[in-house]
C-alpha cells in the first residue's frame, strides 16, 4: 500500500504508513477549559465546532493571525479545565502534529445525570475534547486538583518545577534587527545612561555575524567584540546574541566541516535517503543540527566553550530563533516530515520537541563554559513541554497594534497556566511602527509581564526610549523604573516557580477560582500572588474599568489608595499604569534605581505592608546572589513577613539556608487610621504618618533583610 502525500510542490514520501493515534475525554461538570499554547487566541479555549480545531504545530508564521487555533512557534498539549469547586490538568505527552477539538455543551451525559443528582444541580456542563496526534503513544497525566494550585503543583511533581533564572534575565532587554555596529550598540548603551533609563542586555540579531555563520562576529562591524562586551560588562550590562539552528553549508567552514566530519555520530538531520539534509534558510543552503541526538547535543554545547566561540566572555548569553524548525522552502516553511533523525526516527515523530532539544543543548554549553558555576540564560521561539526547566521564549513577531497587545495577555497567561511562567512578548510590536501613546502603553504593560525585552523588525524606525520627545521618554523610564523597583518581588516569585512551578502571571481566576465572573476575563492579571495589573489596552483612555476579586481590599500601588473589591471606573491619563497591591500581603521593593540590577545588588529594601480588614499580612522575600548555582548550597535567604497583633516579624523560612541580603532602609505600611510609634529591641524607629494615605512611614529602621527580626508598633 502506498501512503504518499502531495502538498503543493512538496511531497511526503510516509513510508511507514499512518500511525495517528487519538482519544476523546470529557470532563463532566466543568466550565471552561484552558491551556493549549501556543496561539494567538483567547485565554479561555473556543468551542471549535465551526472552526478548525486548535493546531499544535511548531511553525514559523509570517504576521501570524489573532483569534485563530492556527499553530504557531511552540506547543504545550496541557489544558486545565475549571470550575468553581474543581480544577484538574491533562497533558497529552505527544511530539507529533496535533490537533484539538473542543465542544462545549450543557447536555446531559449519563455521568452528568449522576452528578446533577449529587451536585442537586439542574445542569451538569460538560466539555467534550478530541485529542488527535498523527503518531505517537498513548501518553497521558492527568493532575485532579482539586484547586488551581493543587494542579500546579501535580504538574510541577512530573514534569518539574521552572528554571531560576539570574537576576539579569528577569531586567531590562534592549533588542533590535540589528544595532549595526559596535559603535550604535556602545552609543545605544551610553543613551540610557545619558536618559537615566536602567538597562540590563543588549542583544543582537544575525546581522552581527559573518555572513549568518553563528558563534562568529562580523570583522567589519564587530572589530573588538570582547572590549565591547567589557564595557558593557563594566556597568552590570550583558549582550546577548543569535544563534539559530540551521548551519551555513560552507566547505571552508570550520563548524560545519566539523559537523560533517564528526566521527561518532550525525551531527545533521538527514533527508529520506540519508543524506544529510540541505534546505534554505538566512544563510542560504543550510544543513540542521539534529538536537534529538544526545551526542549531537553534546556536540553543540561544545561550541559554547570560549575557544570555540572567538570573541566571546562570560557576560555574553544566547537567543535561540527559528528552531521551529524554520526552513524557507520546506512544507509549510518547515522540515519534510519524512527527514531523519537520530535512530532513524521520522521528523513527523519528533517535530514539536526539535526546538527544546537545541534550548537544551544551547543552556547546557553555557552551562559547560562556566563549568557549572554561572547560571545559563538562552531565549528560545520554539518550545514544547518541559521548556520551562530550560529558560524563556517569546512570543515571535507581533505587530505594533492595539490588538496585538492586547492579545499578548492571553497568549502569556495561556503559557503560565500550561507550566511555562518565564514568558514575554515583543514590547512595541516586532513588524510595524508603534504610535508613541501604544509604544508608551506597551512598555507600561511590559514591564509587568515576566520576560521584558523591546524588539523590532530591520524595516521599522528606530525606536529607543528617548526617541519620541522628553515626556514620553520620561514615561517610558516610569515604566522601566517600576519593574526595577519590583525586581526583589518578582524575584521572589520566579524562585516560588523554581519550586513548585507557580506561574508568575496569573489570570484572575488561579487565585479567586469560585468566582465565575473572572472566568474570562483575559484583560487584567496577576503579577505572583499580590499585586493586580488592570493595564489600559485603549487609545485615548479616559476612564479604566477596573476588577478588583474579593474578598480582600486593594491598594493602588502608585499613591496607597484602598478600594474595595469590585468592578468600577477610575480615570487614566497616558502616566497611569493601573497596579494594585492585594490587601494582606508584603512585599519587598528596591527605591533606588541605578544604571543595571546588577549595581543594585547592595541598595537597601523597601518593604510595603498592605493590610487587610483585619490588620494583617504577610508575604516572603527570596535574596540569593543573582547568577550562580550556589543557592543550591543553601546560600540564599528566604524570609518570611508577617503583620499581625501589632508586630511586623521577619522569619528565616528555610533554617538551613545562608545568605547576608542588603538591609531595610524604609517600611510602608498601607491601611492604618492612626498615627503608631515604632520600635525595635526598645529602640524607637522614627515613623511618620499620611492622613491622606492612610500610612506609616518607618524610616531607617536599621534592619537587614536576612536576620530574624521584629518591629513593635504602639
Ligand atoms: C525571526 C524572529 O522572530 C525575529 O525576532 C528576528 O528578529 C528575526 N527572525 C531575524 O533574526
Amino acid at each position: 500500500m502506498d501512503w504518499e502525500e502531495n502538498f503543493n510542490s512538496h511531497h511526503d514520501s510516509n513510508p511507514r504508513g499512518p500511525r495517528a493515534i487519538s482519544l476523546d475525554v470529557t470532563f463532566t461538570g466543568f466550565d471552561k477549559l484552558y491551556g493549549l499554547p501556543e496561539h494567538a487566541d483567547t485565554l479561555a479555549l473556543k468551542g471549535t465546532g465551526s472552526t478548525d480545531p486548535y493546531r499544535l504545530y511548531n511553525l514559523d508564521v509570517f504576521e501570524y493571525e489573532l483569534d485563530n487555533p492556527m499553530a504557531l512557534y511552540g506547543a504545550i498539549p496541557y489544558v486545565h479545565a475549571l470550575s468553581p469547586k474543581h480544577s484538574v490538568g491533562m497533558m497529552w505527552l505527544n511530539a507529533a502534529e496535533t490537533w484539538v477539538d473542543i465542544n462545549y455543551s450543557n447536555e446531559k451525559s449519563i455521568v452528568g445525570r449522576v452528578l446533577s443528582s449529587i451536585m442537586s444541580s439542574d445542569e451538569v456542563s460538560r466539555i467534550d475534547t478530541h485529542f488527535m496526534s498523527e503518531s505517537g503513544l498513548l501518553d497521558l497525566f492527568l493532575f485532579l486538583g482539586p484547586t488551581p494550585k493543587d494542579v500546579t503543583r501535580q504538574y510541577s511533581n512530573v514534569f518539574g518545577p521552572s528554571y531560576l533564572p539570574p537576576l539579569f534575565a528577569i531586567s531590562y532587554h534592549q533588542c533590535r534587527w540589528n544595532y549595526n555596529d559596535q559603535k550604535d550598540v556602545l552609543g545605544v548603551d551610553a543613551n540610557f545612561d545619558k536618559y537615566d533609563i536602567p538597562m540590563d542586555v543588549i542583544w543582537l540579531d544575525i546581522e552581527h555575524t559573518d555572513g549568518k555563520r553563528y558563534f562568529s562576529w562580523d570583522a567589519r562591524k564587530f572589530p573588538e567584540s570582547k572590549e565591547m562586551l567589557s564595557t558593557l560588562a563594566g556597568k552590570g550590562r550583558n549582550m546577548v546574541t543569535i544563534i539559530d539552528p540551521h548551519i551555513k553549508v560552507d566547505k571552508n567552514w570550520g563548524l560545519y566541516k566539523a559537523g560533517k566530519d564528526h566521527s561518532t555520530c550525525g551531527i545533521y538531520v538527514q533527508n529520506k535517503d540519508g543524506g544529510n539534509f540541505e534546505g534554505h534558510c538566512w544563510p542560504g543552503t543550510s544543513s540542521w543540527v539534529d538536537y534529538t541526538s544526545p551526542c549531537a547535543r553534546q556536540w553543540w554545547a561544545e561550541q559554547f566553550s570560549y575557544d570555540n566561540y572567538q570573541g566571546s566572555s562570560p557576560s555574553l548569553f544566547t537567543w535561540n530563533d527559528m528552531n521551529e524548525p524554520s526552513v524557507f522552502n520546506g512544507p509549510e516553511v518547515s522540515m519534510p516530515k519524512d527527514n531523519l533523525h537520530a535512530e532513524q526516527w521520522e521528523h513527523r515523530d519528533v517535530h514539536n520537541i526539535y526546538g527544546h532539544y537545541m534550548h537544551k543543548a544551547s543552556s547546557d554549553g553555557q552551562v559547560l563554559r562556566s563549568q557549572n558555576t554561572a547560571r545559563p540564560f538562552v531565549l528560545s521561539r520554539a518550545f514544547f513541554v518541559g521548556s520551562h526547566r530550560i529558560g524563556p521564549i517569546w512570543t515571535g513577531d507581533n505587530y505594533a497594534s492595539w490588538e496585538h497587545l492586547k492579545m499578548s495577555i492571553p497568549m502569556l497567561l495561556s503559557l503560565n497556566v500550561a507550566g511555562y511562567p518565564f514568558v514575554g512578548a515583543d514590547v512595541g510590536g516586532f513588524f510595524g511602527n508603534p504610535a508613541t501613546e501604544l509604544l508608551v502603553r506597551w512598555y507600561q504593560v511590559g514591564v509587568l509581564q515576566p520576560f521584558l525585552r523591546a524588539h523590532a523588525h530591520i524595516d521599522t524606525r528606530r525606536r529607543e526610549p528617548w526617541l519620541f520627545g522628553e515626556e514620553n521618554t520620561a514615561l517610558i523610564r516610569d515604566a522601566l523604573i517600576l519593574r526595577y523597583q519590583l525586581l526583589p518581588y518578582i524575584y521572589t516569585q520566579f524562585y516560588k516557580a523554581s519550586v513548585d512551578n507557580s506561574p508568575i502571571m496569573r489570570p484572575l481566576w488561579y487565585d479567586h477560582p469560585s468566582d465565575t465572573s473572572l472566568y474570562s476575563n483575559q484583560e487584567e492579571f496577576l503579577l505572583g500572588d499580590s499585586l493586580l495589573s488592570s493595564p489600559v489596552l485603549e487609545s485615548n483612555e479616559k476612564s479604566h474599568l477596573v476588577t478588583l476579586p474579593g474578598p480582600q481590599v486593594w491598594y493602588d500601588y502608585h499613591s496607597y489608595t484602598k478600594y474595595s473589591p469590585g468592578t468600577m471606573h477610575i480615570s487614566v491619563k497616558l502616566s497611569s499604569t493601573p497596579l494594585f497591591i492585594k490587601g494582606g500581603s508584603i512585599l519587598v521593593t528596591k527605591m533606588r534605581v541605578r544604571r543595571s540590577s546588577q549595581l543594585m545588588e547592595s541598595d537597601p529594601y523597601t518593604i510595603i505592608v498592605a493590610l487587610d480588614n483585619k490588620g494583617e499580612a504577610k508575604g516572603e522575600a527570596y535574596v540569593d546572589d543573582g547568577k550562580s548555582f550556589d543557592y543550591k548550597n543553601n546560600k540564599f535567604s528566604f524570609q518570611n513577613l508577617s503583620f499581625t497583633g501589632n508586630k511586623l516579624s521577619c522569619r528565616s523560612g528555610v533554617k538551613e539556608a545562608h545568605y547576608k541580603s542588603a538591609g531595610v532602609e524604609r517600611v510602608v505600611i498601607l491601611g492604618v487610621d492612626n498615627s503608631l510609634s515604632a520600635s525595635h529591641n526598645g529602640s524607637p524607629i522614627i515613623s511618620t504618618f499620611s492622613k491622606s494615605s492612610h500610612s506609616i512611614t518607618l524610616k531607617k529602621p536599621n534592619l537587614v533583610l536576612s536576620d530574624e527580626w521584629d518591629i513593635e508598633f504602639s
